[in-house]
């Protein structure tokens, strides 16, 4: 029996990778048979702070896990731009202690990043060999995160995602199925693209890769891009909401936090190792629709 530590695992992502690994299946199908044998120790907040080093360190160290996820992170990209101690404390400092505790027992390490590691500037997918250049706290602190994963642990998985929605907690899709319904009209910015993500694909992914030595950097998002504002006509329809929903630019918009231009990712070492088994994001936000109440 080998043990998996998910680390934030009562957020969007820790839910689904959890409850993914704990009954062997998903919305993709059914997972490989080694996790058959596999126990998940769950840590989030109240059982792990990953910005304590030496509590990091003990708890790794007394699990002895084949993995370490670590789904936890400070994910209010314009709250990091007014609280930058705290965003680098969890999303640097936070993957720093696990990569120490990790190399210290020998445990593999997968790192959640973020497509706002770039600066939105190319015109085409960004793939894995692409410069970083961070244009927010949040991306900076999650740039930092990846390379102190990188220098103090060995056996890493680092996996860059982006406009995460899943089951549990908060995301762009609950807020427009909400406000959609209360007031029926809705402005949303038509100049920012990106990948809409379900975090049920993206644990399958995790699961897929975890069991392996094919370590490195991965694009981990949902096939095919969008704007906010596509997005959130997709999700009108979907959930049969009766709501005009009109484009409108960022400038009109003004927020704390920069956000990249054009921030699509290409899936390109997936497609080169265990294989990119994304849904097309119109296919899997038509899934999470079916088998979710808001
Ligand atoms: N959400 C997105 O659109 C998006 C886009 C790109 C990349 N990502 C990355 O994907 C990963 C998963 O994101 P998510 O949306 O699932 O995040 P999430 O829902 O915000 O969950 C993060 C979890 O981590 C916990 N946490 C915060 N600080 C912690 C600490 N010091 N120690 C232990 N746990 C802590 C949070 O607890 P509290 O809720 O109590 O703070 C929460 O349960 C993150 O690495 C994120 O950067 C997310």
């Amino acid at each position: 029996m080998c043990k998996i530590i998910v680390t934030g695992a009562k957020g969007q992502l820790g839910t689904e990778l959890v409850k993914m690994i704990k009954s062997g299946q998903s919305e993709l199908g059914q997972l490989n048979d080694f996790y058959r044998d596999v126990q998940v120790i769950a840590a989030d907040l109240g059982d792990l702070d990953i910005c304590d080093a030496q509590s990091v360190y003990e708890f790794v160290e007394d699990a002895r896990p084949y993995a370490v996820v670590n789904c936890a992170a400070m994910t209010d990209v314009d709250g990091c731009e007014t609280n930058s101690a705290q965003a680098f404390k969890i999303n640097a400092l936070g993957p720093r202690n696990l990569a120490v505790a990790c190399e210290n027992v020998g445990a593999k390490l997968v790192q959640i990043s973020t497509d706002y590691v770039f600066d939105g500037c190319k015109k085409s997918p960004y793939v894995e060999t692409d410069s970083v250049a961070p244009r927010s706290v949040y991306g900076a602190s999650k740039n930092l995160g990846e390379q102190y994963v990188k220098n103090f642990s060995n056996k890493w998985f680092i996996l860059r995602t982006a406009w995460l929605y899943g089951y549990e907690g908060n995301n762009f899709v609950k807020t427009i199925v909400k406000a959609g319904r209360e007031k029926g009209f809705l402005k949303v910015v038509n100049d920012q693209i990106g990948n809409p993500t379900n975090a049920v694909d993206l644990a399958w992914h995790i699961c897929k890769l975890l069991k392996t030595n094919e370590y490195g950097i991965y694009h981990c998002t949902g096939k095919g891009e969008c704007s906010w504002f596509d997005f959130a006509c997709e999700i009108v329809k979907n959930f049969g909401i009766d709501a005009v929903v009109r484009p409108c630019s960022t400038d009109e918009f003004p927020r704390p936090a920069s956000r990249p231009q054009y921030s699509s990712l290409k899936n390109f070492m997936l497609e080169l190792t265990v294989g990119d088994q994304f849904r097309p994001w119109q296919e899997a936000l038509k899934s999470y629709s079916e088998n979710i109440q808001i």
